[in-house]
């Protein structure tokens, strides 16, 4: 089977396997952006079951653009923080790639300050409750990329074999990709090759701070579901832009890999999503046929079992990256590679304090996941 067998990617980095642990918030850092040691744990225990690749939960670059109580890679002072990372990440000798964020128009303002909130244009999100945001001068935009290269080379010095730019959900990179976020009149906004400005600076950035041999990824949402978003044909112009400056792979970001589902802004995980526009294609196919093996494309949304990741690999992804599935089950990956699928846990338990330390979930997780109904099965 194909999910079984060795990656290489363009930077000579290899995985072991297809399967990549999908970024997981955990919202259970200290407040000062250092990992607390329940995260460490959560990760390591999901880490230890083999996976080729673990993609961290995603790290703030600014502390103005903080969207939950997570990690930061905004300085020296997270170095350590950071290396303890890696280490967990790599409990069973796989790849630990960083992924880093801004948070932009939905950064949190009870943990920045409202007069913090910082976005390319002053246009409040579709989240109930969202605040209206100042759009950022020219000034500020140069050094929010220069805080992506920052966090890079953190990453590099910490370990890291890579990084991703956490370029999808909504935040601040997604943001200046949209016409609905983005009303910037500069070279930041605008057209819509003015808007692939800044995901295209960020991966440059990026790029340089880590050098030709670790692994850069991008992560994207391969469309807008919300009324005047970017389209899939949108989004095939920046991966084909992003390919060319030498990365090692896309992921698309998907709530079910097969219905195309993109998580909207209001994020709500219960019920259909309303859709403005639906794509003809998988975003999938359309990705793998625009950067035809530049890079690699990584799948996610609703893996379960070694035959949905082997679906995903069939209609054009090169891995797959697990996200509720090992948030529910931390042994999953062993259990599907040991062929005892069937003994895989189907949901969370019914008890929080048995979700909390039978299955190594921070309370706070415990409790941020059981505040989305519908996000993740209950038994
Ligand atoms: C608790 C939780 C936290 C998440 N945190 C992040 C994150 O930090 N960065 C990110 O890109 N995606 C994040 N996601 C999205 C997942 O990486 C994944 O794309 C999504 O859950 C769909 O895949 P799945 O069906 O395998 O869970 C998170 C998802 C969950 C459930």
């Amino acid at each position: 089977m194909v999910v079984w067998s060795p990656l290489g990617f363009n930077s000579g980095q290899q995985m072991a396997n297809r399967f990549a642990m999908a970024p997981l918030t955990t919202d259970s850092s200290h407040e000062d952006g250092t990992a607390a040691e329940n995260e460490l744990e959560f990760v390591r225990r999901r880490a230890a079951s083999g996976f080729g690749a673990a993609i961290s939960s995603a790290a703030y670059v600014e502390k103005d653009g903080r969207s939950w109580q997570g990690i930061g890679a905004a300085h020296d002072g997270h170095l350590s923080s950071l290396h303890r990372l890696a280490q967990a990440m790599r409990a069973a000798g796989g790849l630990a790639i960083l992924q880093i964020y801004d948070g932009g128009r939905i950064a949190k303002p009870e943990l920045i300050g409202e007069q913090c909130l910082r976005a390319p244009s002053a246009v409040a999100s579709l989240r109930p409750g969202a605040k209206t945001p100042r759009a950022m001068t020219s000034d500020e935009v140069e050094n929010l990329i220069a805080s992506f290269r920052q966090a890079a080379s953190l990453a590099r010095k910490a370990g890291f074999d890579g990084v991703e730019i956490h370029g999808a959900n909504h935040y601040a990179v997604h943001q200046f990709f949209s016409p609905r976020a983005n009303h910037r009149d500069d070279k930041w906004g605008g057209t819509l090759s003015r808007r692939m400005n800044f995901p295209l600076a960020v991966a440059e950035a990026v790029r340089s701070a880590l050098g030709p041999k670790l692994i850069a990824g991008f992560r994207v949402t391969p469309f807008e579901s919300e009324p005047d978003g970017y389209t899939l044909e949108d989004a095939k112009l920046l991966c084909n832009e992003l390919a060319r400056s030498n990365l090692d792979y896309i992921s698309v970001s998907l709530d079910d890999y097969r219905n195309s589902r993109p998580a909207g802004e209001t994020r709500v995980y219960h019920g259909p999503v309303e859709k403005a526009y639906t794509p003809v294609e998988s975003p999938i196919t359309a990705f793998a046929r625009v950067v035809s093996g530049r890079c690699a494309i990584m799948a996610s949304g609703g893996i379960k079992t070694c035959m949905d990741a082997e679906g995903a690999i069939k209609i054009g992804a090169d891995l797959v990256a697990v996200g509720r599935a090992v948030v529910v089950d931390p042994e999953w990956l062993s259990k599907v590679r040991s062929r005892s699928e069937a003994s895989i846990l189907a949901g969370l338990p019914k008890d929080e304090f048995e979700i909390a330390n039978a299955l190594s979930i921070p309370p706070r997780m415990v409790e941020y996941l059981l505040s989305r109904p519908g996000w993740i099965p209950r038994l």
